[in-house]
């Protein structure tokens, strides 16, 4: 049996085990979210200039929709078999493969960070030292979105598309996250929580919180 700090090899083994399925089924969610399609304009917007990474990408979508609007993307996940859908889906992006623990990118170097629902298989005890490599690899002034369900207790997912594996997925309160964000650092820009949309499988409210790491401006000045 597995102890908690195999979250990373169970989490990997689950994506691994569901690839194919997630991209038959999933791979396309932005296509039916507007809002969620909009605050990641409004992101790559605020960016500009500089690459962003995609941490936890899965098979692409929101490192796709970026690259779409012209955003120096990449994107990076644990699992091979997800990356493996990624590149075959978006052959004209880089994607890599490694943990947003522990990150092969220098200080400082990145203009964004996007974890769209990728912290959530990440447990509490971990998030500060998630959202401190977050903010090491960002520069001043540099750019974080991270998206995740809304609730108090994790659902588990158990034999998904009838696999043999199981993973719980966590949900969090958006004061939570946004009080950690802080402590590492993290200057809160907004928080946005929508209500599930049943037709789509969403059973709990969806946040999207975004974030800056204080420090040098890129953007125009404000009204
Ligand atoms: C629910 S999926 C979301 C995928 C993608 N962001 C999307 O919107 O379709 C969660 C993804 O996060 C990845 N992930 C979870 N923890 C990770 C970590 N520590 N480092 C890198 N990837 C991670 C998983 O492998 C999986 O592909």
């Amino acid at each position: 049996m597995r102890d908690a700090s195999d979250f990373l090899a169970a989490t990997r083994d689950f994506y691994d085990a569901i690839a194919e399925d997630y991209a038959e089924h999933l791979a396309d969610h932005l296509t039916h979210r507007p809002l969620d399609r909009a605050l990641l304009r409004g992101f790559a917007e605020m960016v500009g200039e500089g690459t962003v990474a995609d941490l936890g990408c899965g098979t692409g979508a929101a490192t796709a929709y970026l690259g779409s609007l012209g955003v120096d993307v990449f994107g990076l996940d644990l699992s091979a078999s997800m990356l493996a859908i990624a590149r075959r889906r978006h052959p004209d992006l880089r994607f890599e493969q490694g943990s947003m623990l522990d990150l092969a990118i220098a200080d400082a170097s990145l203009a964004g960070a996007v974890s769209w629902y990728s912290s959530i298989h990440t447990p509490a005890a971990e998030l500060p030292a998630l959202f401190a490599e977050f903010h090491r690899v960002l520069r001043p002034g540099g750019h974080l979105l991270v998206a995740f369900q809304v609730g108090e207790e994790p659902r588990r997912h158990d034999r998904p598309w009838g696999r043999p594996v199981v993973l719980d997925f966590q949900r969090r309160r958006p004061e939570r996250i946004a009080a950690l964000l802080g402590d590492a650092g993290f200057a809160l820009g907004s928080t946005t929580v929508r209500e599930p949309d049943e037709q789509l499988g969403e059973a709990v409210p969806q946040a999207v919180l975004y974030a800056r790491k204080p420090g040098a401006s890129a953007g125009p000045a404000g009204a």
